[in-house]
Order: C-alpha cells, then structure tokens, then sequence
C-alpha cells in the first residue's frame, strides 16, 4: 500500500477543487472561469511580463508612489511591526518599504501570501537577502493565509496589511466588501491597511492595457484554457479561441473574455464535460474594477477602516489609500 505524502494529497486536493469548479463555472450561465486559475506558473511569468509592458502602468505607478511614500506609511505604524503582503507579486514592491524600515534603523517580520508558488519563491528570494526583516511563505488563498500571518503577529505589535496591485479590483463589489469585512475581523484598532488601487480613466487607455499590441495579455488569458487542457485533460485547440477586453461603463469593469472562433466540441476528461460551444460565444475570465477616490474611502468605512491619507499618480491614475482599523 502507499501512502500519499501530506503534499501530494493538498496536490491532489487542488486538483479536484479545480476540475469542480470548472465544472460548475463553464456549465453556469455566462459560461466563466475563475481568475485565481490565471496564476500556473507560466501565468505568474506572463502576468511579470504583462506588469513591464508599455501599455500597463498599475506597476510602475505604485512603485513610484511607494518610492515617494515609503517613509511616511512605516512611520505611521509602531513596533515589533508585523507586515503581511496578500498577493506577493515579486517582493519588489515591499522592498521600497523595508528600505524605509532600514532607514529608520527598524526591523519587521514579513508574511507572504500567494497562492502561486512561483510568487512566492520569488518574492522570498528578493527579500530573503535582506538582514533586518524575516521572511514567512504562506502558499493559501488570502482568506486562509491571513488568518494564520494574523495569529503569528510579533510581540503584540501592530500589523501592517498590503493589497496593493489592485487585487481588490478582481473582486466583485459584494465579495471585496467580504474581503475588507475578513482582513478587518483579523485586524485589532490602529492596525494599518495599505490599498493600491487603478482609477476610473479614458476607455482607450484601459482597452490598450488588458489587450496589448505585442498579445502578452490574450498569452496570459488563453494560458487559462492550456491549463486546462495540461492538468484535467482538456482538449481546447488555443487557436480557435481569441482574446477580447470590454470596458463595462456601467460597472466600472474592464473584462476579459475567451472568444470561441467556430463552433467547437471540448471535451475535459477530469471535470467529466463535454460542450458544444457556438461561434462567438464566450467564456467570462476576470473582472478588473476601476475606481474613484470617494468610493476606496467608502468601501474602506464600511468594512471599520479610517482613510488617512490617499496618495495617485497623476499619469497612470494610480491610487494608494492608508487606512487605521477604527
Ligand atoms: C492582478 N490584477 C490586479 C491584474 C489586473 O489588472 O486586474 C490582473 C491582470 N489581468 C490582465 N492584466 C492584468
């Protein structure tokens, strides 16, 4: 008899939510994917590669506003400091906070959460070479990783939460209040929350961005559907299907959408599906919700934040919002 190793039964356990919510997502009505499975590792490379294109400025515009504010956003928050990243990225954005943290002579211990792998060890390795903060890997959804960095704060000191990259606009209105509700029941008063966040702009601009000249975004789109294809035994032929990005004027969204060219059968042996779908129908990816100021601050309240101090960048409109857990 063998016996699974503990990983390879949280392996096998990943496995069987994902074909269930295949399953569930491509038969509902409209037919969609979950953007969480976006992020294999070639997609974490293509999302790294997307976050350097001309075209896509959410990167670059927080890291010039971390640049600016680094020092101001440490100094807001006391000692033995606690930071928890949800969504890691590379670490480089953290990395203008633990500069500001050398800065002031301080040190902090850093919970990473992502549920990439590859995000993490990237991230580990970026801030592992630095002596003044330690360095803890959750691979967890934020909701579960966030529990268990909350429950590991250092001391009795304050916490500092980052969702920056505005992650929180991959969330539906009803599901980033959950959120905000979830990392606030795990915050105690005074501790902090930093949110990144892209702002309403000209729809050119946000189309150019999620569908770019060089096809990195429809690379990092249809990599969903290779996913697929490697790990539950699909069989959808990527070059029937084409990229497309909608600005929803209505719910402040730009979407991504799979677009199939041609009738075409799929069949998914691990999700047990067949589906016939029709020319031009779609299959719904991810939402990425654009914002106003007034809104972040309102959202924030709602959930018992405070905004102390909401910074943008002017070209990209890129926002930062501090807030205080009241
Ligand atoms: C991770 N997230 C905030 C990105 C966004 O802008 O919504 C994901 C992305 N999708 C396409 N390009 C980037």
């Amino acid at each position: 008899m063998f016996e699974l190793t503990p990983s390879a039964v949280a392996a096998s356990d990943r496995l069987r939510r994902f074909a269930d919510e295949v399953r569930r997502d491509l038969s509902a009505s409209p037919r969609q994917l979950q953007s969480k499975y976006l992020y294999d590792s070639l997609g974490s490379c293509l999302f790294e590669a997307i976050c350097r294109l001309p075209w896509y400025k959410i990167t670059r515009a927080e890291t010039a506003l971390l640049d600016r504010e680094a020092d101001a956003i440490v100094a807001a928050v006391g000692d033995p400091l606690t930071i928890i990243e949800l969504g890691c990225g590379s670490g480089a954005k953290l990395v203008r906070l633990a500069e500001a943290l050398q800065r002031a002579e301080r040190s902090a211990r850093v919970h990473l959460i992502d549920i990439s792998t590859e995000a993490l060890a990237l991230s580990e390795r970026t801030l592992g070479a630095l002596e003044h903060v330690s360095v803890v890997g959750h691979r967890a959804t934020y909701e579960t990783g966030l529990r268990q960095a909350a429950a590991a704060r250092r001391g009795g000191g304050p916490l500092l939460v980052l969702l920056l990259g505005s992650n929180i606009g991959n969330f539906d209105p009803p599901a980033a209040a959950g959120f905000l509700d979830q990392i606030r029941a795990a915050l105690r008063p005074g501790d902090a929350l930093l949110v990144g966040a892209d702002l309403v702009k000209p729809e050119a601009e946000l189309l150019v961005a999620y569908d770019d000249p060089l096809g990195v975004t429809a690379a990092f789109d249809k990599n969903l559907l290779a996913r697929i294809d490697r790990e539950l035994g699909g069989d959808f032929d990527l070059d029937r299907w084409d990229h497309r990005a909608v600005w929803n004027a209505e719910a402040s969204r730009i979407e991504m959408h799979l677009v199939a060219r041609g009738a075409q059968r799929v069949r998914i042996a691990l999700a047990g599906l067949a589906i016939d779908f029709e020319d031009g129908e779609t299959i719904w990816t991810e939402s990425s919700y654009k914002y106003d100021l007034g809104q972040i601050a309102r959202m924030g309240a709602a959930a018992g934040f405070e905004a102390e101090d909401q910074w943008v960048e002017p070209g990209a409109r890129f926002s930062l919002t501090r807030f205080r857990a009241s």
